[in-house]
């Protein structure tokens, strides 16, 4: 069977998490190919809300295995407290839950580091989550880095106290005031590791090839969004990750051809958290509304969300990169009451009107040109059925597929699991 791709398409935070849930009855294998705990993924379902950070999404499913690929970065000390969450729960994970050998490990020295490089680049910061995770990527591609599967060898402590004390002598160059008490971070963190090491180890990519093999179905869960993508997202104010849908294949060891279907996700406007451009932000009181009755505070960081219009530039950029084949609207609720509705549909850049995402879309670069729709009254809260929706809604929905020629197969309508609307392809 082929892997099948969940992905957001803007800057994160479109409610992957959610969706994941949703579909997971239909899945057999989750599985997270890239990112760390430097992602919160919401799920609420009986009245509770949950967030993960870098469990995958289908962990509430007994029958659902739940992987964790190498390309993820795991955090033990993360990684322990979402276990503890789940035990509080009853959620038995430890036959549901697997993770690579090639997975790289955040250490505590990797946040540290994280904290100096963002305190020495001031007003240029990058607004990072602090968990470590380009540290880590850097240590992956620059070669040094430990990964799950070394906890298995005997001399593996001694190959993180040299990657530790570099690390320190690396932070130290940084000339920037850190606190920390190492010894500390390290009784938390070794005490992690032996919780991690509890767990079921695997070589993911033989693993899921014989899943495939055996028609096993397989939904690959993206993190982030893929305008954080480290080559296609607006760089250098990125993740440190291939957010993007090549992006599962190295992160899982999928060949290109075995893709199916490409579920991209994106908000009904759009928000970003952290430094960088964004053409459509508004800094009035449409943007404030977004915020309040969207209630955008990052899942991880709790930091406030920046708001504005959806990007239909930066959409269609997404899907093209993407390959997708199938689009989730989330969030359309919180549009209710917006008399009027701006969409973006082309930028002017440098004096031309131009409708591809171009290398710079700094404000002194792009002027987002909008389109307005007609906005809908009513609350889509307890809608359920594509016919209980407002006509407004649909001629948005109508106007946003014939731009993107791509169908939008759900409407999500709210947090719960039961606030999602399926509409036919
Ligand atoms: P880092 O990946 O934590 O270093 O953060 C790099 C940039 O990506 C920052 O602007 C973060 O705010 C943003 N970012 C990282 N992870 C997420 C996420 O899961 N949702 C939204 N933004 C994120």
């Amino acid at each position: 069977m082929a892997v099948d791709l969940l992905l957001g398409l803007q800057w994160g935070d479109e409610g992957k998490g959610k969706i994941v849930d949703v579909l997971t009855s239909n899945y057999n294998i989750i599985a997270r190919f890239q990112g760390g705990p430097n992602a919160g993924h919401t799920l609420v379902f009986n009245g509770k809300k949950h967030v993960l950070h870098t469990i995958p999404s289908g962990i509430f499913h007994e029958d659902t295995t739940n992987l964790v690929g190498n390309g993820v970065v795991i955090d033990p000390v993360i990684f322990k407290s979402e276990l503890d969450k789940l035990e509080d729960q009853n959620v038995d994970y430890r036959k549901s839950l697997v993770i690579s050998r090639k997975a790289h490990i955040i250490l505590p020295t990797h946040r540290l580091l994280d904290a100096a490089s963002e305190a020495s680049k001031g007003k240029a910061k990058i607004g990072s989550t602090l968990k470590g995770i380009g540290p880590t990527y850097m240590d992956k591609t620059g070669r040094n880095g430990i990964r799950v599967g070394d906890l298995e060898l005997s001399d593996w402590k001694e190959r993180y106290r040299a990657l530790a004390n570099k690390h320190e002598s690396m932070i130290s160059f940084y000339n920037v005031d850190i606190e920390y008490n190492l010894k500390e971070l390290e009784t938390e963190f070794f005490k992690a590791i032996e919780v991690l090491k509890s767990l079921q180890f695997i070589d993911s990519e033989e693993y899921i090839y014989q899943a495939q093999k055996s028609d096993k179905t397989i939904l690959a869960e993206g993190a982030q969004g893929s305008l954080l993508d480290i080559d296609f997202g607006t760089y250098p104010f990125v993740t440190s990750s291939n957010t993007t849908a090549a992006g599962a294949c190295t992160g899982l060891g999928v060949s290109p051809n075995k893709i199916g279907e490409v579920f991209g996700i994106f908000k009904a406007y759009t928000t970003r958290v952290g430094s960088g451009p964004f053409p459509t932000e508004l800094f009035d009181k449409d943007g404030e509304d977004m915020a309040r009755i969207g209630n955008e505070f990052g899942a991880t960081t709790g930091r406030p969300r920046r708001c504005g219009w959806l990007d239909l530039v930066a959409l269609r950029y997404a899907c093209q990169v993407n390959g997708v084949t199938q689009l989730m609207m989330m969030k359309g609720d919180v549009l209710s009451g917006f008399k009027t509705l701006k969409v973006c549909t082309a930028y002017k850049y440098k004096g031309d009107i131009i409708q591809h995402f171009p290398y710079n879309i700094e404000p002194e670069n792009v002027e987002p040109i909008y389109t307005e729709v007609e906005g809908w009254a009513e609350d889509l809260t307890n809608m359920s059925d594509a016919s209980e929706m407002p006509k407004a809604l649909n001629d948005y929905i109508d106007f946003l597929e014939k731009e993107l020629e791509i169908p939008i197969t759900i409407v999500s309508v709210g947090p719960d699991r039961k606030q999602t609307i399926f509409r036919n392809k």
